[in-house]
């Protein structure tokens, strides 16, 4: 199989591309419960929680739109080191929100300090943090930012985008202390576009009944209120959800820890390959991504002429994010790759700079 070495939409494995034919069936219904439910109890292990997580048939971005719009009432604090950040931030803004950032330039990532800084200046009821920056390949300490939280203003709610590492990296929500983290399927899951996932704490979820406003679609007492009985407010994505089931069985069949050690494997050998070419990643060491390597583009590759190349292969890379586009360019190594294909798009890549 050729691969995209893009971060997300990723390829998905023909199994699991085969597993939306299945044909519908009522979603109230007995058999779909029952799938409905396998797919929870299985994202529950992604997760490390055992709370529920709950299925959006929406892109990670709804998830963004819960986050903000059923834990705070006013006032929210965004990590701001990228795209998808800012992002977050723009979504407190729309939804009226009293959002302030607390933000460092592209490529860095936020450090406990400067947080706990922060929420000492003003007290905030949530703060959004992204994990893996899709834009820069810089991976922010979750970890130690949610201690930091938890020491300096105890109440305050962590809210945590791991739309593009989350089951290619170790993200642990219970014992890290967070309140809502959400993630995308098109990503490290390698489904489809259209499903997201989040899990909230109980603490979260208390909250969430003291805040007005929270909408209908992603009012997640309501769909707490309907997955208590296997099922969702709305009618779900069922094909999509015939996908998942097969993909978490896949997943949970590789071993998480082999996931883990397979993304973090591949996003070594591909920053130390840039390296021998002379081009570092944007990311300072300590802080890169497991899932999307993003190479400062310091030999002046036209990437759209090694896309050109690469496709006489049938392999594809990501040009920069933004004001990154040509002078970076992104390896995604998340989903389905393998260190095989990585091997692969690096000999072809030595190939491009050689008849530069
Ligand atoms: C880190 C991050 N957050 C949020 C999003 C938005 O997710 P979606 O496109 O699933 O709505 C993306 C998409 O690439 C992302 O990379």
């Amino acid at each position: 199989m050729s691969r995209m070495f893009v971060p997300g939409p990723v390829d998905v494995a023909e199994e699991v591309l085969a597993a939306q034919t299945k044909p519908m069936i009522p979603h109230r219904s007995k058999d779909f419960e029952a799938t409905f439910r396998k797919c929870d109890e299985r994202l529950r292990q992604v997760f490390f929680t055992e709370r529920p997580v709950y299925i959006s048939s929406s892109s990670g971005s709804g998830l963004q739109e819960a986050g903000i719009r059923n834990f705070a009432n006013e006032t929210v604090l965004s990590c701001v080191n990228g795209a998808f950040a800012k992002r977050w931030y723009d979504v407190a803004v729309v939804n009226g929100k009293q959002a302030d950032k607390v933000e460092v330039p592209w490529g860095e990532v936020i450090k406990p300090d400067q947080l706990a800084e922060a929420l000492k200046q003003k007290h905030y009821e949530v703060v959004t943090i992204v994990h893996n920056e899709t834009s820069t390949g810089a991976e922010n300490p979750v970890k130690e930012l949610a201690r930091v939280v938890h020491e300096t203003s105890p109440d305050t709610l962590i809210l945590v985008d791991a739309v593009s590492s989350l089951s290619g990296t170790n993200i642990e929500f219970d014992a890290w202390g967070l309140d809502f983290l959400l993630t995308s399927s098109q990503k490290c899951f390698a489904l489809p576009p259209g499903l997201s996932f989040g899990a909230a704490s109980e603490r979260a979820m208390k909250k969430a009944e003291t805040v007005k406003f929270r909408g209908w679609y992603f009012d997640l007492l309501l769909l707490e209120k309907h997955r208590a009985k296997d099922s969702t407010p709305m009618t779900p994505a069922m094909s999509l959800i015939w996908a998942l089931d097969v993909q978490l069985d896949r997943i949970l069949t590789e071993g998480l820890e082999k996931r883990f050690a397979r993304h973090a494997a591949m996003a070594k050998r591909t920053q130390d390959w840039a390296a021998t070419q002379g081009m570092l990643p944007l990311a300072p060491e300590g802080y890169r991504s497991k899932t999307v390597s993003t190479i400062n583009n310091t030999r002046n590759m036209d990437i759209p002429a090694l896309n050109e190349f690469l496709k006489t292969k049938a392999m594809k890379i990501a040009n920069g994010y933004g004001d990154l586009k040509g002078k970076t360019f992104r390896i995604a190594h998340m989903g389905e790759v393998s260190m095989a294909d990585v091997d692969k798009l690096l000999a072809a890549m030595d190939e491009f700079l050689k008849q530069m």
